[in-house]
């Protein structure tokens, strides 16, 4: 369906400006995808739009009410394969026919496989020119979470963390803060903002006191703790729920002083007959979530990507020396005992935020 030869370098850039209008709602619209629509009349933008969150109309129909009569004969740029199914919104690729659309520029298919081509198909039908295709990396890299979810029933795992050059991410007291410098923490709040839940495990609650918001630079994600003890502090700033909420998993009838303490403070408390990072995924994905952050220490993290909770790494390396035999490592123990059975990443890409190092990649399956 791509016809690259087609593709001009102002396709290009109008597909760029669809990706920038889509992130304005980055961590608001799960489990909807992110969608940004520009419409052009002669070579002009004469409507703009996105997706704000779901249960909200879609990044076409703001894009289209914009330009009003000058959607006739003009072509629309999405970087999302337009709807032809009634969800809580009428089809998008029919309200691209009734206003008259000449040709569309789309960035990528639907990855949903039951439904993915139907819109193009809709519209081709309707004589509208489709191209397919267009700055189609940075359209999969946008939703790589959306997608994921799609495909897998699962939301997308993010696992973060900072260490030393040494590979230590805290000091033999469990001291951590802070591994890296300022640039590479406002990077993690920015991070935060653009996703739906971070999580750690009662430990780091325990040591850190964390409070993983964005600290104004967005979005908040939902705040998820686990802990099969609840054995946590009674007075944390996890628990402060105002403005942000909270969830702790933890296991039937554990603690139920300390459960009766939190949901008075509008902590909610789910018991779940096996706590692990599968189970939390699974409750995570029944609410909608799309894009998950692990900011655990190493005992919870080998658990998730064991059992395949985590598809991306973020691993910030700072350049600093702690040292310590029994210093705590990003990752705990994986059961391998040989190197060549070591996990590996591809499409991995790496930057100096600041005086720290950020190396990227993903886990293969
Ligand atoms: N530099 C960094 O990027 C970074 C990030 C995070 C943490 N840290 C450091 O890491 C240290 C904590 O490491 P940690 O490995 O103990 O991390 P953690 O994030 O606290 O995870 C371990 C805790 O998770 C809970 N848990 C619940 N279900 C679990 C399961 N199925 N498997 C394993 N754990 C489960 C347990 O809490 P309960 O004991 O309450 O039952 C357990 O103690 C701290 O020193 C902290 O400062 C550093
Ligand atoms: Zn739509």
């Amino acid at each position: 369906m791509t016809q690259p030869n087609l593709v001009t370098s102002f396709d290009r850039q109008m597909m760029q400006r669809c990706l920038t209008l889509a992130r304005q709602a980055l961590g608001k619209t799960a489990p909807n995808p992110l969608v940004g629509a520009v419409v052009v009349q002669a070579g002009e933008i004469v409507g703009e739009g996105f997706h704000p969150q779901a249960g909200q109309p879609h990044a076409e129909v703001f894009a289209l009410r914009a330009a009003g009569d000058r959607a006739q004969g003009a072509t629309m740029y999405v970087n999302l394969e337009p709807c032809s199914h009634y969800g809580r919104t009428p089809p998008c690729a029919d309200a691209l026919i009734a206003a008259g659309v000449s040709k569309v520029v789309v960035g990528m298919v639907d990855p949903n496989p039951k439904v993915a081509g139907s819109g193009i198909a809709r519209l081709q039908a309707a004589g509208v020119e489709v191209i397919v295709g267009v700055e189609e990396a940075d359209c999969q890299l946008l939703n790589e979470a959306f997608v994921h979810r799609i495909l897998h029933q699962r939301p997308f795992g993010i696992f973060k963390y900072a260490m030393t050059l040494d590979g230590k991410i805290a000091a033999t007291t469990g001291h951590s803060a802070w591994v890296t410098s300022p640039p590479a923490r406002s990077l993690v709040h920015q991070l935060r903002s653009s996703c739906d839940a971070v999580i750690v495990g009662g430990n780091t609650v325990r040591r850190d006191d964390p409070l993983l918001t964005s600290h104004g630079l967005g979005h908040d994600p939902l705040r998820v703790v686990m802990s099969r003890t609840l054995n946590l502090p009674l007075e944390a700033q996890l628990w402060q729920t105002q403005e942000v909420a909270t969830v702790v998993f933890t296991q039937p009838l554990v603690n139920p002083t300390m459960q009766h303490h939190l949901q008075k403070q509008g902590v909610e408390v789910i018991e779940l007959s096996t706590l692990t990072p599968a189970a939390v995924m699974s409750d995570l994905y029944d609410r909608g979530l799309m894009s998950v952050l692990w900011e655990c220490g190493g005992t919870l993290a080998a658990q998730a990507i064991l059992e395949n909770a985590v598809q991306k790494i973020l691993a910030f390396v700072a350049p600093k020396i702690i040292g310590g035999v029994t210093a705590p490592s990003p990752i705990g123990d994986l059961g391998l005992t040989e190197m060549t059975n070591a996990l590996t990443l591809d499409r991995v890409t790496w930057q100096s935020i600041g005086m720290d190092l950020l190396i990227e990649g993903y886990l293969k399956r």
